[in-house]
């Protein structure tokens, strides 16, 4: 089983001297014998288990088929832990923790004896932060999700992860449900293993893993439970170690075609708004180039056809038997709206080759493109003179009456004054108006905080409004709708004109036409923003959340942290000992 070629594992693994002998003998404590240090290729297992991620708490099952794979072909699997980046609990937000995860990612396996890495994701920012990271050291490299949950339900009816919350919290406030029977919905939502069974981000960076070609086909919509996540795990397991023979590298994977079908594919399915700042990160690690605008080039004009919540009725586990995300790409493909069919993915065949045969079973499910759930799916970029570097707006999960607005301002300065008057009956709003909220994106919350979609005033609610332009420097979770312009850029805190909403101001907003615009004369603008801050203390002395905010880039760049751009390689470092 020796490697003709020398590996990078060898470079520990392989001396006869004291070196060699302390890289083998303190790993030999672990009962490795002799004969796995031949040379064979060392697979790394990234693991983003962690209770207080209960999307990847079953991780360590999902990892031990992977290693099976890799035993069974050849391979030397050590897993290792990582920082879990878990949606639902971290505070202020896990995003801020992104590329925290993506250090530890790249560090681990630049430092550590391994020739290839399988990367078990699953919550939301798990995904991108080790493509990230992995992409960075640039080995061979696949990606395993954790999978969806079941679907929920709850007395009869069928609910998803995230958007029943949106959905029933409002409810509640309208008074057309009471806050026990809200309550009693907690356990029905969650009741398997897994990720949000909606299509929400970490179901979009799934589907998106294997739009790139970094995953193996299917990987995108499994049920957590379903045995066939374990055959996956353990395929995904013996292939890195082909990967590694064949010198199968993320970079090979993750071009530019990559890219530009993942942004097609990513229409298609109504994925996440956050899918914008993911994949721009991930791009930037590698030096694809990759701008707002492709969203809109490359996206433009593509359907959205598959029916899940937010944007729909129906469930990842619906979407799986419905075929999965090889039949939303065979649909894409046989319509000549795949933009790089010959793209390469990790199993080594191109993307058309893995989906030109795949089926859909349900077409209520995965659409006919010819009767599309949205007939123009792609992610809006916006710019003007509010966004001068860009805004996004998700039309799928938005009223098509107010995708052409023009309104009334009410100004939220930062979250905290937002839910301090939200609720006052003496409000001054109506459904014309547009809600605007200040200092929530990435430096100034700090972590650009899942607040976008903020939730409307109770008085509305009750007269059975549902929906109203919202715009913010924050993010929105993928599994939340409305008519919900993000990611404004620069954001308040750095100086963007967001800072200078006043209350009555105007706003305008053609998603069509890509405009957002603060209907204020540009003298008036200019001498607003005069002297605005644009470098905001962190709020906490020290620590990571310091070198965050005085690091981070705005939303249009990613939020990737200047210094953590390109690909640093898999070059083996200086000795330890
Ligand atoms: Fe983890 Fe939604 S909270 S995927
Ligand atoms: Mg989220």
């Amino acid at each position: 089983m020796t490697e003709q070629r020398r590996l990078r594992s060898q470079g520990w693994f392989g001396g006869r001297d004291k070196h060699g002998f302390m890289y083998r003998s303190w790993m030999k404590n672990q009962g490795f014998p002799e004969h796995q240090f031949d040379g064979r290729p060392v697979i790394g297992i990234c693991n983003t288990f962690s209770e207080l991620t209960p999307c990847n708490a079953h991780f360590r099952k999902l990892a031990e088929h992977v290693r099976r794979g890799v035993l069974e072909a050849g391979g030397f699997p050590v897993e290792f832990p990582v920082f879990s980046n878990g949606e639902s609990n971290l505070r202020p937000t896990a995003m801020l923790t992104r590329n925290l995860a993506s250090m530890d990612v790249e560090e681990a396996l630049r430092g550590n004896p391994v020739d290839a890495v399988v990367l078990l994701v699953g919550c939301d920012k798990t995904t991108p932060a080790l493509l990230m990271g992995a992409a960075s050291v640039d080995l061979p490299t696949i990606v395993v999700s954790g999978g969806p949950m079941l679907s929920g339900r709850h007395r009869g009816q069928q609910i998803g992860s995230g958007t029943m919350v949106w959905q029933w919290s409002e409810d509640v406030k309208a008074g057309n449900l009471s806050l026990d029977e809200f309550l009693s919905a907690e356990a029905s939502q969650s009741r398997s293993a897994g990720s949000c069974n909606t299509m929400g981000t970490a179901s979009t960076m799934a589907c998106l893993a294997e739009a790139l070609g970094t995953s193996l086909p299917h990987n995108a919509a499994i049920p957590a439970v379903d045995s066939r996540r374990y055959v996956l795990a353990h395929l995904s397991g013996a292939r890195i170690v082909e990967m590694v023979h064949e010198d199968l590298r993320l970079s090979k994977v993750l071009t530019r075609e990559a890219f530009e079908n993942a942004i097609r594919v990513c229409a298609a399915i109504g994925g996440s708004t956050n899918a914008v700042i993911h994949l721009k990160a991930i791009a930037g690690r590698l030096g694809v180039p990759l701008e707002l605008e492709d969203w809109t080039e490359v996206g433009h004009g593509t359907p959205t056809i598959v029916d899940l919540q937010p944007s729909g009725r129906l469930l990842m586990e619906d979407f799986y038997y419905a075929g999965g995300l090889p039949g939303v790409i065979r649909r894409l493909g046989d319509d000549g709206r795949l933009p790089h069919p010959d793209a390469l993915t990790v199993n080594g065949k191109s993307l058309w080759q893995n989906t030109e045969r795949s089926e859909v079973y349900d077409d209520s499910c995965i659409r006919e493109l010819t009767d599309p759930l949205v007939p123009d799916g792609s992610l809006r970029i916006l710019r003007g003179n509010l966004a001068p570097k860009g805004a996004v707006l998700k039309p799928s999960a938005a009223t098509p009456e107010l995708m052409k607005h023009r309104g009334r301002a009410v100004v939220f300065s930062d979250y905290d004054d937002y839910l301090a008057r939200i609720d006052d009956p003496e409000l001054d709003i109506d459904e014309n108006c547009v809600m605007v909220l200040q200092n929530v994106g990435p430096k100034g919350y700090p972590g650009m905080p899942e607040l976008g979609n903020m939730g409307l005033p109770p008085k509305l609610l009750e007269r059975g409004i549902t929906d109203m332009v919202r715009v913010s420097d924050a993010r929105m979770s993928g599994t939340a709708y409305g008519t919900v312009v993000l990611h404004v850029a620069p954001e308040a805190a750095a100086g963007g004109p967001l800072a200078v909403v006043r209350d009555g101001d105007e706003i305008e907003l053609d998603a069509d036409a890509g405009v957002l615009r603060l209907c204020v004369s540009d003298e008036e603008l200019a001498e607003r923003m005069e002297g605005l801050p644009t470098d905001p203390a962190p709020q906490l002395p020290g620590g990571y959340q310091s070198l965050y905010v005085r690091e981070v880039l705005q939303a249009d760049e990613g939020c990737d942290f200047g210094f953590l751009r390109g690909c640093r390689g898999s070059a083996v470092p200086k000795l330890s000992h």
